[in-house]
């Protein structure tokens, strides 16, 4: 299967985020716990250079919780702060306030020395379309932050949040596109529903989720939908579309139709919590 994305867009999303990286302390990146690899575009690792880095797993509610732990500890070893967070359900929040302060003890102290006490860090949300930026900014900063407005000649044009003493937020995320020269890293993010459907051939994806599922979940197709695993994998959605009643005309199996059926019900993690990419247990 071959996926396309949007260079035009690219290109101009990725230009204003070096303007506002520049501004910036700590970069906070949301990848999606179900693909913590796929959904993280390598771009910003040139473009956050010398940034403090911070990883949120995002839609932890949604992934294994098994391999939570092993992609925060993958992530440590690459030398960022990590941590899981459920952006939706404002849960892990709290410990993002901390996570900066960690992450940004070098400039506290450095501010320190030069006389300059309770400047906050400035901090920049940055991750791939839909991987939940905007639900992330409206949680962590709730209520009773303020937008600080624009201060002339240094953060011109840029609004930023005022989270507690200690730090500012700026509220407009920074949007990687996702990057897929490999595949797998398209399969992945179709999985989840990161490419825009009309992109897709949905069947051929459920067929690869069917072998996946089978593969590493074996038991989830055959509780969901009342089928026989131990089949080939357009056997399998044929079982689905008739235990569904995904029936078109003449008493044939509608396959698109089960696929979507399929799709959609992993996506809102209806088969519960599954994660697709899992680290090597020696960290790389
Ligand atoms: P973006 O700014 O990065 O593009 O993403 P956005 O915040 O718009 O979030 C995309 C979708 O992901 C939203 O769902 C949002 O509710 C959901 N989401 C964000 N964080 C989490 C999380 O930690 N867990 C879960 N389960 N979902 C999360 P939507 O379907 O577009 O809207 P709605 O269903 O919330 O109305």
């Amino acid at each position: 299967m071959n996926f396309q994305w949007y260079p035009g867009h690219m290109t101009k999303a990725k230009r204003a985020m070096q303007e506002d990286i520049r501004l910036i302390d700590v970069v906070i990146e949301l990848v999606d716990a179900r693909i913590p690899i796929s959904s993280k575009n390598p771009d910003i690792d040139t473009l956050a250079n010398n940034k403090s880095r911070i990883i949120l797993l995002n839609k932890s509610d949604m992934a294994d919780p098994e391999f939570l732990t092993d992609w925060i500890q993958y992530y440590e070893n690459e030398g960022y702060l990590a941590l899981a967070v459920n952006a939706k359900q404002k849960s892990g929040l709290k410990q993002v306030n901390a996570l900066i302060q960690k992450a940004c003890q070098e400039k506290i102290e450095r501010d320190r020395k030069r006389g300059i006490l309770n400047r906050p860090v400035r901090a920049m949300i940055v991750g791939i379309p839909n991987v939940g930026k905007s639900t992330f900014i409206n949680s962590f900063a709730g209520r009773a932050c303020t937008k600080t407005g624009n201060k002339p000649g240094v953060t011109k044009g840029k609004q930023w949040i005022r989270l507690n003493k200690q730090v500012e937020l700026l509220d407009t995320p920074g949007i990687l596109w996702p990057k897929f020269e490999d595949q797998t890293v398209g399969q992945h993010l179709a999985f989840i529903g990161s490419i825009k459907d009309e992109l897709i051939q949905s069947t051929e994806l459920a067929l690869d989720l069917i072998e996946f599922l089978a593969t590493f979940y074996p038991g989830v197709l055959a509780d969901n939908y009342s089928l026989t695993e131990e089949k080939p994998k357009v056997e399998i959605l044929r079982q689905l579309a008739e235990n569904r009643g995904c029936i078109q005309k003449g008493n044939e199996p509608d396959y698109d139709k089960a696929a979507f059926m399929l799709l959609d019900d992993f996506r809102n993690a209806r088969l519960g919590r599954i994660t697709i990419e899992r680290p090597a247990k020696n960290g790389g």
